[in-house]
């Protein structure tokens, strides 16, 4: 199959990477997760989809449902899963007893073959401004908290919710990230509840949405960490030469803005569409090579973001596949690394091309990257980020470039919706 030539490459990476930036032993480079969407009619069965997973090097998977067929066929592979509960479940997970129910039977009986660590109550639910869903969130959580508890596996599988970056009210610069001074007060109460299972926090960001929305203001080197002289965070000195470290910086600091400075941070989804309708500038194969590759090479490096230098990235790309049946722009069915006969949506490695974006060199081996490697990406299912980064009008007069005004540009970066 297509994606056995992708492996070689794999190897290489992670082994030229391991060797040359990683202190520790290989194996535990940080390894890519991927978000395994299913809205389509047209995917591979789950058994044949094993192989596509590892070809990608990706250790770590996340379902926006509890597939049986899925959870099956990966019983005996060591991926790791993180399953979901979509939005209309939270009615019924906040009775303590369907919560017992719908663990034994969607994740107690795959245990301990097939590795579930995660379970994801709704998903973006807090920026739907939907009072009643947002009510149920957290006992919702609560419940299936109490039943793992109740079945002894809540020291295996922990319980959260991902967001969307539009629960940010200001995310540049990072170090003054805020939320939405409306959903503090909800935010707070999970948090705590998180703080206490030790669960971590997701967060799902798409540098894509800020670049589509102002392509001729938001450089696109910056946001596919390419090579780029980056923004400094006036209030840190800190240097960033993405986008997508940015907006994660932006939410430690909202965090620790509310006192949760130590909660873990989590992208449970990013990534970059290889196609868009004619009005999404920027959704290309070349432009979708760029960011996931980069993404896969940084994360390869171990290395975590200018205000945390040491935590480890742990990041779910979107999606696995190109998914048919997403409403919503050209762009929401393209997300995938591969199409769904299995090959690649495009190809994932760089033609030595440079993708040492973030400050730090591809490789320092000196020799190019093979070509033949796949992709690795990100996705949404039911829902997709709605909060991006974009320029206020205000800066249209800053516009010429060189450091010193690129930086007062990016400064007057605000979040839309
Ligand atoms: C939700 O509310 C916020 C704050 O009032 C607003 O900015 C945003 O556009 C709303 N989002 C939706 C999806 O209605
Ligand atoms: C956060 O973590 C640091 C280092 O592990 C620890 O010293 C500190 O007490 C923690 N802070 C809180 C509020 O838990
Ligand atoms: C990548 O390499 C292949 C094989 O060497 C070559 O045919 C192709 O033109 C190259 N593409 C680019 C963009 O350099």
């Amino acid at each position: 199959m297509a994606s056995d030539r992708c492996l070689p490459y794999f190897m290489l990476l992670i082994l030229i990477s391991g060797f040359t930036f990683v202190p520790t032993p290989v194996a535990s480079s940080s390894s890519i997760g991927i978000n395994y969407g299913q809205i389509a009619n047209n995917l591979p069965s789950p058994d044949d989809v094993i192989p596509l997973v590892k070809s990608v090097g990706a250790t770590r998977l996340k379902l926006y449902d509890a597939d049986p067929r899925v959870l099956r066929a990966f019983a005996g592979t060591g991926v790791e899963f993180t399953i979901g509960l979509g939005n209309d479940y939270l009615t019924r997970i906040r009775d303590p007893n369907q919560a017992l129910t719908w663990l034994k039977s969607n994740v107690q009986a795959y245990l301990p073959s097939t590795k579930i660590t995660c379970i994801t109550v709704g998903n973006e639910v807090l920026t739907f401004n939907d009072t009643s869903l947002t009510a149920n969130l957290l006992p919702a959580m609560q419940s299936l908290q109490g039943a793992l508890a109740k079945l002894g596996l809540d020291d295996q599988v922990t319980v959260t919710t991902p967001h969307s970056l539009a629960v940010l009210e200001t995310s540049y610069p990072p170090s003054s990230g805020a939320f939405r001074r409306d959903l503090a007060a909800p935010l707070t109460e999970i948090l705590k509840f998180q703080a206490r299972a030790g669960s971590p926090f997701l967060i799902n960001a798409y540098p894509f949405f800020a670049y589509k929305a102002n392509p001729r203001q938001v450089p696109l080197n910056f946001v596919l960490f390419e090579s780029n002289p980056g923004v400094v965070d006036p209030s840190t000195g800190l240097h960033y030469d993405n986008m997508l470290f940015a907006q994660i910086d932006a939410v430690h600091s909202a965090l620790a803005s509310l006192g949760f400075r130590n909660l873990t941070l989590h992208i449970s989804e990013t990534g970059w569409p290889s196609k868009g309708d004619a009005n999404e500038v920027g959704a290309t194969p070349e432009n979708a090579r760029k960011y996931n590759g980069n993404l896969m090479k940084i994360m390869a490096q171990k290395n975590g973001t200018p205000l945390r230098p040491s935590g480890d990235l742990n990041v779910y790309v979107f999606a696995l596949f190109n998914e048919n049946l997403k409403p919503g722009p050209a762009s929401e069915r393209n997300y995938g690394l591969f199409k769904p006969d299995g090959t690649p949506a495009y190809a994932l490695a760089p033609n030595g091309s440079d993708a040492g974006g973030n400050g730090r060199p591809a490789s320092k081996s000196g020799s190019p990257p093979p070509e033949t490697a796949t992709p690795t990406p990100a996705s949404t299912s039911t829902s997709s980020s709605t909060g991006y980064l974009a320029i206020s009008s205000g800066v249209e007069r800053c516009h010429h470039n060189g450091r010193t005004l690129l930086v007062l540009c990016l400064a007057a970066i605000k979040l839309l919706f």
